[in-house]
């Protein structure tokens, strides 16, 4: 059997680069050898224990990398070709998929919630050489010639995930945006605000660091919840709450502070992934009744989804590189994991190369 490096997880704490034998393509799937992946904040919540995935599981979920094997009924791409997956792989087929909850995705069944995400989550993950793609016609996306590696790889999910907090807000132009939490995702989301017409985009965040990059990806105003009181300043600069709300840290005080800060009739779009129980004061939900809206989006995946990314960084609409702050060798990703987790040295997103 042919064997690849990967990084597999053992149990909380202890992820280990080490061999694992290397995917073959059935019918329908592709293997891609990897050239370029990352670490997603996600990831830590799995190796802090936090989210249980199977020990033995190779985790990742933020591929870039080149076609090196096609099973049977993958049409219209070649070995060789450079691609992108995104984090979350449709299946295309299932009533999720065809009534376009593709993250939703049942894999040729009904709807399963999050049944989307499988990469790094159920089935083996990017953080390797080679990575096994499922249902691949639906989820290869070519990767157009001027573009490197390095401008894509974060459109495989936080790219992704943060310009779908601006569109499930349905934010319009003109409207007055708060964000909370400008990390991987919020910086995203920020961008996603500006490129569809907000004209008041505040960040919010409490590391000085983020909140440079914050105005950096669009945001008018920066704000640290360290020392403001935020829905004061939101109500002074907005004069009745911003239009919509986007939270993207998952704590019960930013979810009810986005909330405070909406205008009545606002949209809420949250983004984080929340732990425990939740609650919604009445105060800040006029008692039911100010027509706010809740919105919740998980990543959107698959292959029109990816092209659509690289076209806004083709354009030269956006460019995400500058949160590429470290680059690690796969072998060292226990280290790149030490750093991103800390949050030290100015680190935002760090590159894995295998
Ligand atoms: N919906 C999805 O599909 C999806 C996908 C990926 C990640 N996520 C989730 O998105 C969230 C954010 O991910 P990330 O990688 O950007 O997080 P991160 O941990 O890198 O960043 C969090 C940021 O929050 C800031 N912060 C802490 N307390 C704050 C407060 N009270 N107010 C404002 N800012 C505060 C920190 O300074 C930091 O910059 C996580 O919950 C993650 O699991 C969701
Ligand atoms: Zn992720
Ligand atoms: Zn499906």
């Amino acid at each position: 059997m042919e064997m690849m490096r990967a990084t597999v997880f053992h149990g909380k704490d202890d992820i280990r680069v080490e061999e694992a034998p290397r995917p073959r393509a059935g019918a329908g799937e592709a293997v891609i050898r990897i050239t370029l992946t990352t670490i997603c904040g996600t990831d830590l919540h799995i190796v802090r224990g936090e989210y249980p995935v199977k020990p033995g599981l190779i985790i990742g979920h933020e591929p870039v990398g080149v076609i090196e094997e096609l099973g049977a009924g993958v049409n219209g791409y070649d070995v060789g070709d450079r691609v992108l997956v995104g984090a979350i792989t449709p299946c295309g087929q299932c009533r999720a998929c065809l009534s376009g909850h593709l993250s939703q995705c049942g894999h040729g069944e009904s709807y399963e919630a999050i049944g989307g995400w499988r990469f790094g989550n159920t089935i083996n993950g990017a953080q390797a050489e080679y990575l096994l793609v499922p249902n691949a016609q639906a989820n290869l996306a070519k990767i157009p010639d001027e573009l490197s590696d390095e401008q894509v790889v974060l459109l495989a999910d936080i790219a992704s995930t943060g310009f779908s907090g601006a569109e499930s807000g349905k934010i319009r132009i003109g409207d007055s945006v708060i964000v909370f939490a400008q990390g991987p995702i919020g910086l995203c989301a920020t961008a996603g605000a500006k490129l569809m017409g907000a004209t008041l985009i505040i960040g919010v965040d409490g590391d000085d660091n983020r909140l440079v990059m914050s105005r950096r990806m669009g945001a008018d105003v920066v704000l640290d919840y360290r020392n403001v009181d935020i829905v004061a300043e939101v109500q002074k600069l907005t004069g009745g709450g911003v239009d919509v709300a986007i939270e993207a840290l998952g704590t019960q005080e930013t979810f009810e502070s986005a909330l405070r800060c909406l205008r009545p009739g606002g949209t809420l779009s949250s983004l984080g992934v929340y732990s425990g129980k939740l609650q919604i004061p009445y105060s800040a939900f006029a008692a039911g009744l100010g027509d706010h809206r809740i919105v919740t989006t998980l990543c959107p995946g698959g292959k029109e989804r990816m092209r659509r990314l690289m076209e806004v960084v083709r354009s030269g609409r956006v460019d995400f590189r500058p949160l590429i702050t470290h680059t690690f060798a796969l072998d060292k990703i226990g280290d790149a994991y030490q750093l991103f987790g800390s949050r030290a040295d100015g680190v935002l997103k760090v590159a894995i190369k295998p």
